[in-house]
């Protein structure tokens, strides 16, 4: 057993960088892929594992983009989002800010609304016999145009009220955030939260564009801020949350090796550092094992992990008042364990 597992287990957490397209597990994939009677190039979990190797994100999209293509109808919207619950609940994640690509469906026939519907009755499902709370976040692509962006906000114009916020991802490099400079003002402008991956792959400009010129509420990754000091102190003096990622960095050769993580460094800066993870069905663990895998690796002790802990209700979009309950709940979750 893990170093801390059990404090990792007990601690009340937010998961703030949670793709759910990739929490598709190979065995729900092969499942609905004979419900919807689709070919796929796995016939076996073993085939579709030994494909989850990646030496860059391109390569991880690319597969990410091919599994999705299996999923059709609002149930398996529902399926796939409900699977990412049961999950979450057993790692005790109590509320989640979950991003959708829906260009990534609607680009192939899939009507927005049966995409989004199937994922909102399973937030709801969620809340009402799990107690996760949860937010929405609409992801646009970067390898898109930013008119394309603008398609996707005003076909999404009926759900607006259900999206806390929007997000970028996809291709990183070559597709800067100021590429959708447009695009986020007009979002920032009708009420949304703005989140961006940045400096994942891209360099520290990227951050500093979504950061200082897009001016957003969340950086998802943020790994290559580390390579500029003055960049670091923005990021300390502004509190901007980062969504760290650990076996995603891991296994898109961001680093080569979990001790090589910024989580500590950034700890130790004073960053609202959070740690999340991505796409789990396809980087092997959930939110509980990349911190069991982090703690181990940079050797945290019991107050980096419960700061993480912390920092991923900080960083949240919740209310100032259901982020103090959250954190109340983290102080009376030690208690029992100091019991
Ligand atoms: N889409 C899903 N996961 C992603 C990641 N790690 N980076 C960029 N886009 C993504
Ligand atoms: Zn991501």
């Amino acid at each position: 057993m893990a170093k801390h597992a059990e404090l990792i287990a007990r601690l009340p957490k937010a998961e703030l960088h949670l793709h759910i397209e990739g929490s598709f597990e190979p065995e729900m994939m092969l499942a609905l892929a004979e419900r919807n009677r689709i070919d796929i190039p796995f016939k076996t979990l073993e085939d579709a594992k030994a494909a989850y190797a990646f030496s860059n994100l391109q390569e991880f999209l690319d597969l990410y983009y091919q599994g999705m293509n299996v999923l059709r109808t609002e149930q398996d919207f529902h399926d796939l989002t409900w699977a990412y619950l049961t999950r979450a609940e057993a790692d005790n994640v109590r509320h989640v800010e979950m991003f959708y690509d829906p260009q990534a469906h609607t680009e192939r026939g899939v009507a927005f609304g049966t995409v989004t519907d199937g994922i909102l009755s399973a937030l709801e499902r969620g809340e009402k016999e799990l107690g996760i709370t949860s937010k929405l976040i609409m992801s646009f692509l970067r390898h898109l145009s930013e008119e394309d962006g603008f398609a996707l906000l005003e076909d999404s114009k009926p759900w607006h009220e259900k999206f806390v916020g929007v997000g970028l991802d996809s291709s990183e490099v070559g597709h800067p955030p100021l590429k959708f400079e447009r695009l986020f003002a007009e979002c920032r402008k009708r009420g949304f939260k703005l989140c961006m991956h940045a400096g994942e792959e891209g360099p520290p400009e990227y951050v500093r564009e979504a950061l200082l010129d897009i001016g957003v509420d969340r950086i998802d990754h943020g790994n290559r801020s580390m390579e500029d000091p003055a960049l670091i102190e923005i990021l300390r003096d502004t509190q901007t949350p980062l969504t760290n990622c650990p076996l995603s960095n891991l296994s898109l050769c961001v680093i080569d090796d979990l001790r090589k993580s910024p989580v500590k460094k950034q700890l130790d800066e004073g960053l609202l550092v959070t740690v999340n993870s991505d796409d789990p069905a396809y980087f092997g663990g959930y939110i509980g094992k990349n911190y069991e895998e982090i703690s181990v690796a940079l050797d945290l002790g019991s107050d980096d992990l419960i700061q993480l802990a912390r920092n991923s209700f900080t960083g949240s979009f919740l209310s100032e008042s259901e982020k103090a309950a959250h954190l109340a709940e983290i102080d009376s979750a030690l208690q029992h364990l100091r019991m």
